[in-house]
């Protein structure tokens, strides 16, 4: 039977989760909510589902829900998602949220604990990853093909000319650049970053950090909000003592290179994913196979501990920037 999904926050990423799950055989949407009253009513009809106006209506109604996504925004993109996602986490239900899991660390750490606690299925919408190339890479190093992982090198650079705040840049995008270099090298121990402003910019819009991963993998991040155009999206790339992987744009172009040969093994488009605008469907329906298996809160890929992962390695590169240390995690 396909799994009933609630959506809260009916704005263009709640739109796009909608059509996902629409189109997903595995679930239906059966409810959409949002505090303005025309995004509701709007949604409730485009997608045949019953409008809300608050998730605290949508729990009073008594409808059905197997699960929800949480798609508000706020500030730097993440300041509205702690209230409705403690309401929902506290009536029992699964949730998938947007990134940031929030803009406040703390309350990261406290929507994590609370799925814990009720041993919820809880994810973030980590969706840079779960393409059919990062798939193949993440197998290349399982199996040891790049040998003993020395480097990773992770640039992600979109135009964003959003001023609202000194770290939005930091907070809203890199959620992603490093749930990448977590996927591929694992959890990160410390911490070094330095950034400056674009031109014309009042916020940090450029960023260079540095990390050293548990594994003593030594990682860098590139990131910034001045880029676009011919620039890309993202290109990671894990170097090992016998060979290193190239990813770019998320699911576009992987090379392998052996470290003892000049021959290079390149995949274009695999799975016939063309961009990443095609990663929301991915990881939803990821999303939905764990439910449907009825996967444990600890084997739910691109979790809520994933999410506060992310978010607490963006702190203490802001540390790192403010006090012009190296930050222990
Ligand atoms: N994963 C990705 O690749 C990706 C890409 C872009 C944006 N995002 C994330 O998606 C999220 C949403 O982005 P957006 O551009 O759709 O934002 P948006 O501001 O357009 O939409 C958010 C909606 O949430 C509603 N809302 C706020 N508080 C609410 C509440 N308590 N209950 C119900 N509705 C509420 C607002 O009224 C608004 O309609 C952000 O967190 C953003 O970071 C993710």
């Amino acid at each position: 039977m396909a799994l009933r999904i609630g959506i809260v926050g009916m704005g263009g990423i709640g739109n796009r989760h909608a059509e996902v799950y629409t189109q997903d055989a595995l679930s239906e949407v059966v409810a959409v909510c949002d505090i303005i009253v025309e995004r509701a009513d709007t949604a409730a009809e485009k997608y045949d589902a019953e409008g809300f106006y608050s998730v605290q209506e949508m729990l009073d109604s008594g409808i059905e829900l197997d699960a929800c996504s949480m798609c508000t925004a706020g500030k730097e993109n993440g300041g509205d998602h702690y209230v409705p996602t403690m309401e929902l986490l506290g009536a029992g239900l699964p949730v998938l949220g947007e990134k940031p899991i929030s803009n406040e660390v703390e309350k990261g750490r406290e929507m994590v604990a609370l799925a814990k606690e009720k041993s919820l299925p809880y994810a973030i919408d980590l969706n840079h990853r779960f393409t059919p190339a990062a798939l193949l890479a993440r197998k290349w190093v399982d199996e040891g093909r790049l040998g003993r992982l020395h480097i990773v090198n992770m640039t992600m650079w979109i135009n964003n000319p959003n001023e609202t705040s000194p770290w939005f840049h930091l907070r809203a995008l890199h959620p992603h650049s490093i749930d990448v270099m977590r996927y591929f090298c694992g959890p990160v121990k410390s911490v070094q970053a330095f950034m400056m402003k674009g031109a014309g910019r009042t916020i940090w819009s450029n960023a260079q950090v540095n990390m050293l991963f548990e594994n003593n993998v030594v990682g860098h991040l590139t990131g910034s909000y001045d880029a676009g155009g011919s620039y890309g999206l993202e290109r990671c790339e894990v170097v090992g003592s016998k060979g290193r992987f190239v990813l770019e744009d998320a699911c576009e172009e992987l090379t392998f290179y052996s470290r003892q040969s000049i021959e290079k093994e390149t995949y274009h488009y695999l799975g016939g994913m063309r961009s990443f605008g095609e990663t929301f469907a991915s990881r939803i329906h990821r999303w939905l196979e764990q439910l449907t298996e009825g996967a444990k809160p600890e084997e739910i890929d691109g979790s809520g501990a994933d999410g506060l992962a992310v978010q607490e390695v963006i702190e203490a590169a802001i540390r790192s920037f403010e006090t012009h240390t190296v930050v222990e995690l």
